[in-house]
């Protein structure tokens, strides 16, 4: 089977956890549309849900699709939230934002009750970093941000869309950096990008996932926290 299917299988199995009556999260990517498609024939089905998306391209797909998509402050809380990722690892952290949606996925999945996470079997390692970790920066300060983190060794590279530089949801820049070779702890890590003005989030989610759900072939694997 192929990877893409793969990303179906494991959605398929993630909504099963949606209810009735249920603020969901929904995140954002090519894995997250499988499970946004089918929460929206849930929805066709009678299920009665409220959402918050995760980037605008996920709010237009599911309110194409009939899903009532709400704010965050109006949600206040949620109760599950399902999402993709680059790279999940077997102590449950992630590497995500290669779609550039890191900054409200974070923030969603801070305000959720339960983070599962669906992934085709290529994405689960036993070590992150073969994924170029994506930093979210404020415009004013991406071209210093990008030389501090080159004087750290991260190998920090600026995301672009053809010759523009690549902007996200917020209106932020993209640095992508490369963490494989580090030898400082991933809370260090996280902590040491956060200290710099100007880095607004990172794509490192080290302990917000409850559940991953890994489509292996037809099967799926579930692992729980
Ligand atoms: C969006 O910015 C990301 O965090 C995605 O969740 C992640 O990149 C996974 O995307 P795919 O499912 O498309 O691989």
């Amino acid at each position: 089977m192929s990877a893409v299917n793969e990303k179906k299988v494991a959605a398929l199995e993630a909504v099963k956890y949606v209810e009735s009556g249920m603020t969901v999260g929904l995140g954002t990517g090519s894995t997250a549309f499988f499970m946004i498609e089918a929460i929206g024939e849930m929805v066709q089905n009678g299920l009665q849900i409220k959402a918050v998306a995760t980037s605008d391209e996920t709010e237009k797909l599911a309110t194409k699709l009939g899903i009532k998509i709400i704010s965050l402050a109006e949600a206040k809380r949620l109760d599950v939230t399902i999402d993709g990722a680059d790279e999940v690892d077997e102590d449950f952290q992630l590497i995500k934002g290669g779609g550039g949606a890191l900054l409200r996925e974070k923030i969603v999945a801070h305000n959720s009750d339960l983070n599962i996470i669906i992934a085709d079997s290529s994405k689960s390692v036993s070590k992150l970093g073969k994924f170029k970790l994506p930093i979210e920066t404020i415009p004013f300060a991406t071209q210093l941000i990008v030389k501090e983190l080159d004087s750290l060794g991260l190998s920090p590279v600026q995301r672009m869309n053809g010759d523009a530089n690549y902007k996200t949801d917020e209106n932020n820049d993209i640095v992508d950096i490369d963490i494989w070779d580090t030898h400082i702890k991933l809370t260090d890590l996280e902590q040491q990008l956060k200290t710099i003005p100007g880095i607004v989030e990172t794509g490192l989610f080290l302990t917000t996932t409850n559940v991953v759900i890994i489509g292996k072939g037809e099967e799926t694997i579930v692992r729980k926290k």
